[in-house]
């Protein structure tokens, strides 16, 4: 939730009347988006259904959307538009963010963070272990182009379509319990991606082999926690 609070912190509107909450998600975010300004309409969209029924669960006042952020071409502009840690699966930034912005209202602001820790061992061991198994061939087209792009990308994109541009990182030291905490954090998102691909016994010796580099990347401290430092991107812009 922290990088959320810390953009939401950030993010200054007056008065919005409308609030979009793009990549809503379970409705983790939402109910802090309504505590900030609690006379605005707030609209979540999300693709997943599942997310969607416990976001409406959590947010009965809000209206939540079914929406594809790629073909989504909505009918109104929104005062603020807030999306915390869900452009980064939506790939074609350079097609993206333009549209994104223009679902902006004029005088109003856009508040995006994405997560950026594809230059971490969490991520770079990854690639490591795509490259050196027999699964090489298989799981390199699935690396694929990342979506998430370096802020001067965003600078250069943006600048010319905005009022105010500021862009700006943070790594957040991750304090985490168990054994190999990182391998199991990567396996709920990344990680998982390319097990997907694989049958047995690929499977597991792709998964063993990167759990040995990360717990040598990330050892446990004395107390027994490990870091895992994870760097995120935030793009605030006025229209
Ligand atoms: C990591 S969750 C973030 C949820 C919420 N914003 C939060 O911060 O807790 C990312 C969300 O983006 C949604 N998402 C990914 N691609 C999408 C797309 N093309 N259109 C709409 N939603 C998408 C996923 O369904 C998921 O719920």
């Amino acid at each position: 939730m922290q990088p959320a609070i810390d953009l939401l912190t950030r993010t200054n509107h007056d008065n919005p009347k409308t609030v979009l909450d793009l990549g809503c998600g379970p409705g983790n975010i939402t109910p802090l988006i309504r505590r900030r300004w609690p006379d605005a309409v707030i609209t979540g969209v999300d693709n997943s259904d599942e997310m969607l029924a416990r976001a409406r669960d959590a947010e009965p006042e809000v209206t939540f959307l079914n929406r594809d952020i790629t073909s989504w071409e909505p009918e109104e502009k929104y005062d603020v538009l807030f999306s915390n840690a869900a452009l980064q699966w939506v790939k074609g930034h350079k097609a993206l963010f333009p549209k994104v912005i223009n679902m902006v209202a004029p005088g109003g602001v856009a508040a995006i963070q994405i997560p950026r820790n594809f230059e971490a061992p969490s991520h770079t061991l990854m690639a490591n272990v795509i490259d050196d198994g027999p699964w090489t061939e298989l799981l390199t087209p699935v690396r694929g182009n990342l979506p998430t792009q370096r802020p001067e990308f965003y600078y250069d994109l943006l600048s010319p379509l905005v009022r105010t541009l500021d862009i700006w990182e943070t790594e957040y030291l991750q304090v985490l319990d168990g054994e190999n905490p990182v391998a199991e954090y990567t396996k709920g998102s990344w990680l998982m991606r390319f097990l997907s691909y694989l049958d047995e016994p690929w499977k597991s010796e792709f998964e063993a082999k990167y759990r040995a580099l990360i717990l040598e990347a990330y050892p446990q401290r004395a107390d027994g926690k490990t870091l895992f430092p994870f760097r995120r991107q935030f793009i605030l812009a006025t229209v």
